[in-house]
């Protein structure tokens, strides 16, 4: 057992890095027995001084993260900061200064991972990042390592815990959206700004780093379709119900059944009742993975979140210290297969599609010639009528992206169609 400490940074000491700092602290004769050699705060980075923080010694902290990182000292840094700067800039220091990074930043991984992973591997240091996707799910290195002699066909799966925490009060107790979202926010769910959550833009970051993981090519935040859940309302949930199903803000990634492209993509989604994503509750998130000789994989667990977060971090702590300890590293970015991503036009789903429209002789020909005329298939249609009004809802059996859109736009020119109420995709059949 090596008794000299292996020294850490901790940049960010908010909802996941005070959880971080806690476990770090009260596990410490754990944390040690299990790496090999002690682990010390050396530092722990922050941008309000004066705030207290319980359990963590005033004397280290300080608001100079650069400076924290140049000690030339440092082992290993943890990044829970968020955000694309000052973080960028402060990983691509800490590689510069010899310490591997641990990192939980979604946003900056989708954005600039390719180049992240290029600096850590020039200064053979470690870039870790489970808990940058799916809170406390063991997922990145399952996905990385368990499953790296295995070919992933199909990710989906919740990976937002603040839409799914929402989105289930909506469902299950009829709480309005700011409610969910404000209470979702105080449990410490949300990101800084929560539109990153309700747009989507979360959930499609950890889409592209679970696409590349996945398929072992580049993909990047852009190139992730992404609808976020502020327009899912108490009617659609109404319909999802007559259906027999929920919704659920999902991540689906994509091969190709040629498996020469890839596709990506983030929205809401009605799923049946029995699906087993139906039932997953609050800030918890599921994701399924499906892979040729594995078969179907599914991974839950809480997804937000401070405690759960951490446990993630310090995971990867423990890893990366361990390597640090037998002078390696783990595995880097796998992006050799180069696939590109197809647009969102060429996915193939379902569609439940809400009209209002004129109620009288002739309207519903006319609505199933339009899908008819783009080769999009009806399942089923449902009429409600008031007083010369109708609402008319199709489902249709599966059909390109493009197809649907191409319908939607010429049911909007129809006189007798007053209005598109909405738009869903049916998927998780
Ligand atoms: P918080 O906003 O709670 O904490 C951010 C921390 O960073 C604060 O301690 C803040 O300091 C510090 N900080 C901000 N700017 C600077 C700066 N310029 N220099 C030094 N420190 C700075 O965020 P979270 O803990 O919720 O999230 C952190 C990261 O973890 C994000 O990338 C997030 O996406 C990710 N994550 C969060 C999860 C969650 O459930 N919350 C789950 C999974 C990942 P101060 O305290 O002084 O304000
Ligand atoms: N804001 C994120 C979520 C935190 O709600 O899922 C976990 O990544």
């Amino acid at each position: 057992m090596r008794t000299r400490p292996l020294k850490v940074a901790l940049l960010g000491c908010g909802v996941v890095g005070s959880e971080v700092a806690r476990i770090m602290t009260t596990h410490a004769d754990d944390l040690t027995a299990r790496i090999g050699a002690p682990v010390e705060l050396a530092g722990v980075a922050v941008r309000r001084p004066s705030k207290v923080r319980e359990g963590i010694d005033p004397a280290l902290v300080t608001t100079d993260a650069t400076a924290l990182l140049k000690r030339g000292d440092i082992d290993v840094v943890i990044e829970v900061i968020g955000g694309i700067e000052p973080a960028r800039t402060l990983i691509t220091t800490a590689f510069e200064n010899g310490a591997s990074v641990v990192s939980a930043n979604k946003a900056l991984l989708a954005q600039d991972g390719a180049a992240l992973h290029a600096a850590a591997e020039a200064h053979g240091l470690d870039l870790y990042y489970e808990a940058a996707v799916a809170g406390a799910i063991p997922l990145v290195r399952p996905m990385r390592e368990s499953l790296a002699g295995d070919k992933i066909n199909r990710v989906m799966g919740i990976v937002n815990g603040t839409t799914n925490f929402i989105l289930d009060k909506m469902d299950s107790t009829g709480a309005g959206y700011q409610e969910a979202l404000d209470e979702a926010t105080a449990l410490g769910y949300a990101e800084a700004d929560p539109t990153a959550d309700v747009e989507g833009y979360d959930a499609a970051a950890k889409a592209a780093i679970l696409a590349g993981i996945a398929f072992h090519t580049r993909v990047r935040l852009d190139d992730v379709y992404r609808e976020g859940m502020t327009e899912v309302s108490a009617s659609d949930f109404a319909s999802a119900k007559r259906m027999g199903c929920t919704i659920k803000l999902l991540a689906i990634l994509e091969r190709a059944a040629d498996g020469e492209s890839v596709t990506a993509r983030v929205h809401p989604a009605m799923i049946p009742l029995t699906h087993p994503l139906a039932s997953v509750r609050e800030a918890y998130n599921a994701v399924f993975v499906e892979a040729e000789a594995a078969g179907r994989l599914m991974f839950y667990g809480p997804g937000a979140g401070g405690s759960p977060t951490a446990s993630a971090v310090l995971g990867d702590l423990v890893a990366v210290c361990r390597n640090k300890l037998a002078e390696a590293t783990g595995p880097g970015e796998s992006a050799y297969t180069q696939l590109p991503v197809s647009a969102m036009g060429e996915v193939v789903t379902r569609y439940h599609i809400s009209l209002d429209v004129a109620d009288k002789p002739g309207v519903l020909a006319q609505v199933a010639t339009t899908f008819a005329e783009h080769g999009v298939s009806i399942d089923t249609v449902r009429q409600t009528g008031k007083d010369g009004e109708a609402s008319l809802v199709v489902v249709t059996h599966r059909a390109p992206d493009a197809a649907l859109s191409g319908t939607v736009e010429a049911l909007r020119k129809l006189d007798t169609v007053r209005g598109v109420a909405s738009i869903m995709r049916v998927e998780g059949e």
